[in-house]
């Protein structure tokens, strides 16, 4: 119990600080998109030249999506940092490319279908003022135009994110609906959260722009989301990053229907990729108390994204595979019954799905251990 405490605090507080080690970018084409002044870009293009000045095959494109005039007209370090990157032996600034629509940007000035061993934009912002609908719609579609171009891992899309925006480590549920939803987003758009780490390039690059004008803006500790395609060579998400969808399932009480049922979540989501877990939430009967009537036991199960994103539909499919293996093992399902017994939540972070677990009192059914 001590323990599960321990990680429960682990979790509620280190943002994914640890655990994976994620190998470094291989070498190959590197993409910075929306580098505000292109002082980030700048500072690439320097490490870049110190750390491998002999990779022939590596490149770093810099990228922001105003053009050349507008931005030499917006930022006083413009010019300066676009001669530092361009004057790096493989690297290059690339203006008027637009980090929702990647492939179309950057078609005119690169090979056809390029790929990518990084593609990293720091700090996404739409240009009006702070808007969650609107800033989840632009990290998806950036997502989205991102994940068709980058190599499988160790190749990964870097996304530095202010401190808690992404939502990760929301506490609650309330507290993840005002934040950006990062890991689910990433999932839609096929795309796996890795891990969260310390921004920790915060000293070296001028933060600009602010909307779109040249002054610097505060993001807290900064937090670098790392994603990259599932793939059986990719590491397991760090356990502080993971995504879940929950849903409850009503079956008619009986001494062995929990691990029946904990069996057959277990197996639907190991078929669809993800890891599936089940507790039992409460017990109830029908009709007047004695009278007879039939007595349901609900359940509660999880399924989780470990190596591939964990999005409603998977989860749906989780649902479905499991229902139909305990018909076939011959438990009885309740059919109606409440709305939420018809669905799948949400996709929330697994930090979030433990809190209310441990409120809820709520223990995983152990699967038992001829159905692993
Ligand atoms: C991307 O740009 C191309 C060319 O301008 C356009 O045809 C396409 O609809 C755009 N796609 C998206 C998703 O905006
Ligand atoms: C950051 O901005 C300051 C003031 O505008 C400038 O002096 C400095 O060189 C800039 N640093 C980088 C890395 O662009």
């Amino acid at each position: 119990m001590l323990l599960h405490l321990w990680s429960l605090l682990c979790l509620a507080l280190a943002p994914c600080l640890s655990g994976l080690s994620l190998l470094p970018p291989p070498p190959g084409r590197h993409l910075v998109v929306g580098d505000g002044d292109l002082s980030y870009g700048a500072f690439q293009a320097k490490s870049e030249q110190q750390r491998s000045p002999d990779n022939g095959e590596g490149s770093l494109i810099v990228s922001v999506l105003e053009s050349e005039q507008q931005h030499r007209d917006t930022y006083s370090g413009s010019r300066a940092n676009h001669d530092a990157i361009e004057g790096t032996e493989g690297a290059r600034v690339l203006y008027g490319v637009d980090a929702t629509n990647l492939s179309a940007a950057l078609s005119a000035a690169l090979p056809p279908s390029p790929t990518f061993s990084s593609i990293t934009f720091n700090y996404p912002h739409w240009p009006g003022k702070s808007n969650l609908r609107e800033n989840r719609l632009l990290l998806l579609s950036f997502l989205r135009s991102a994940a068709p171009l980058l190599k499988p891992y160790p190749a990964t899309v870097s996304v530095a994110l202010a401190e808690g925006q992404g939502g990760s480590s929301s506490p609650t549920r309330a507290a993840w609906r005002q934040s950006w939803q990062a890991g689910s987003l990433a999932a839609e758009a096929g795309l796996l959260l890795l891990e969260t780490s310390p921004h920790t390039h915060l000293s070296s690059y001028n933060r600009s722009s602010h909307r779109g004008v040249d002054r610097g803006f505060r993001v807290g500790q900064g937090e670098v989301h790392t994603f990259a395609l599932p793939s059986p060579a990719c590491p397991a998400a760090d356990e502080s990053c993971r995504m879940c969808s929950f849903f409850e399932l009503h079956v008619l009480h009986s001494p062995s229907a929990g691990a029946l049922v904990a069996a057959a979540v277990a197996g639907a989501a190991r078929r669809a990729g993800l890891e599936g877990e089940v507790s039992l939430r409460e017990r109830f009967g029908e009709g007047p108390p004695g009278g007879g009537g039939k007595e349901w036991a609900v359940y509660e199960a999880v399924a989780v994204g470990v190596r591939a994103p964990a999005t409603r539909e998977a989860a749906g499919e989780v649902r479905r595979g499991a229902q139909e293996e305990m018909a076939g093992a011959g438990l009885e399902l309740r059919q109606g019954g409440r709305r939420s017994s018809e669905q799948v939540s949400n996709v929330i972070p697994l930090a979030t799905y433990r809190r209310m677990q441990e409120k809820w009192g709520m223990l995983p059914i152990p699967v038992p251990a001829q159905a692993i």
